[in-house]
């Protein structure tokens, strides 16, 4: 009997992160998601996952220094920008990016665990400048260089609006890419840690999982489910909207989940920062609509909000377009998606699951003109 979607296979041991899908809980090597959102900087996420433990405050600006070194992608990447930019989804602009990252590497195809670490480390300091310098172009406005004073979030929304970023803005999307860091064996990551057990390189893994992500079915969802609120209009519409796409047996973006059957706590986090943050901006209509459309959703069919669903109203007061919403969930999750695949690399086998065939047997050959 086949297992479709693999829910019943555990495909790997970790030490990352841990959910209980029963009881709505998620954990990073240990720590409750409630506690890292409210108390921890990505920074020491970054490092969270990729040492198993927190940083003491040395390490921390050893990793901080590191990181703000290598914001600058190679100049060919910029090089390539106007192309990309006028062609291509920023989605597909990252995942060629990331992989022609791999041309200029300065560890080339040093393969020791200290290399992949510095791999990894520079793509999760590049993607916010590769992120921020697309949307630039595109718009036909100067490129703003990273700042080396301000953190992981405050410079990405630096780079892409140009302005100097309010602290609470800056707090409320590095809460953001905490929560989005990990999530222990979801599509994106299960593709990196396959192609990572074919003993191929940091690279390919992360091309790999950046396409496993760009689907409305995964990562895709943050995107889709502001467009459904820009739809919906305001929350009046949300009850009438739900019924006919449920009619229509058409899915509500940013519910549902594979492994939680109860309210995903990075919901719950981001539920209460778009309320904040929609109260601080005076535009609570965002809050509003998501949540009349999470009411309908629940009495219909109930189903509960995942990650996706807040963390697009949220993104939207940020002043992020749209397409843009899953670039950012990828480059917080450039963070588990390597800490996966160097926890591969440390244990590895590969990884073929088998199949259960149904098509026809014992036929025989007919030739050509027989058939
Ligand atoms: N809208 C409408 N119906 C839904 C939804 C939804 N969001 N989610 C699940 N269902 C339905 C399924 O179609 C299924 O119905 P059926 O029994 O009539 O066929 C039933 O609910 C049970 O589905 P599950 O087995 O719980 O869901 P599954 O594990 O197959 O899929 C998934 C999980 C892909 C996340 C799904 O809930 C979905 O498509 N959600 C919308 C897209 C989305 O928000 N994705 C982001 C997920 S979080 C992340 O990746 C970061």
């Amino acid at each position: 009997m086949s297992d479709k979607g693999l829910r019943d296979v555990i495909a790997a041991q970790t030490s990352i992160s841990d959910i209980d899908g029963t009881a709505g809980r998620l954990w990073y090597v240990g720590y409750e998601i409630e506690d890292l959102a409210r108390n921890a900087s990505f920074e020491e996420i970054i490092y969270l996952l990729h040492n198993l433990e927190l940083p003491t405050r040395a390490e921390l600006e050893d990793l901080s220094r590191f990181l703000v070194r290598e914001r600058e992608p190679h100049p060919f990447l910029a090089r390539m920008m106007p192309t990309l930019a006028q062609n291509t989804s920023p989605m597909s602009m990252l995942r060629t990016s990331v992989s022609a990252s791999s041309a200029f590497d300065p560890d080339g195809w040093d393969e020791s665990p200290e290399a992949e670490y510095r791999k990894a480390m520079r793509l999760i300091a590049e993607a916010p400048t590769l992120i921020a310098t697309f949307d630039r172009v595109r718009t036909g406005r100067e490129v703003i260089p990273p700042d080396p004073g301000l953190s992981h979030a405050a410079n990405f929304l630096w780079m892409l609006h140009g302005q100097e970023p309010d602290p609470e803005d800056a707090g409320v999307l590095d809460t953001t890419f905490i929560l989005y860091a990990d999530h222990t064996m979801n599509a994106s990551t299960f593709t990196a840690r396959i192609i990572a057990s074919t003993l191929s390189d940091t690279f390919s893994a992360m091309t790999g999982a950046i396409g496993a992500l760009k689907g409305p079915l995964h990562g895709g969802a943050n995107e889709e489910a502001q467009k459904m609120a820009e739809e919906v209009g305001k929350p009046e519409n949300a009850e009438a909207y739900v019924r006919d796409r449920l009619a229509r047996k058409e899915k509500i973006f940013g519910f549902g989940h594979a492994v939680y059957k109860t309210m995903d706590p990075r919901a719950t986090v981001l539920k209460q920062l778009c309320r904040e943050l929609g109260e601080r901006r005076k535009q609570p209509k965002w809050y509003e609509i998501f949540s009349a459309i999470e009411e309908t959703t629940f009495e219909q069919k109930g189903l509960y909000p995942n990650v996706d669903l807040y963390a697009a109203g949220v993104y939207h007061m940020l002043g992020i377009p749209t397409d843009l919403m899953t670039p950012i969930f990828a480059l917080a999750r450039m963070v588990g998606w390597t800490a996966h695949v160097r926890e591969q690399y440390a244990d590895n086998r590969i990884i073929r699951p088998g199949s259960e065939y149904i098509g026809p047997r014992d036929r025989t050959y007919v030739p050509l003109d027989e058939r």
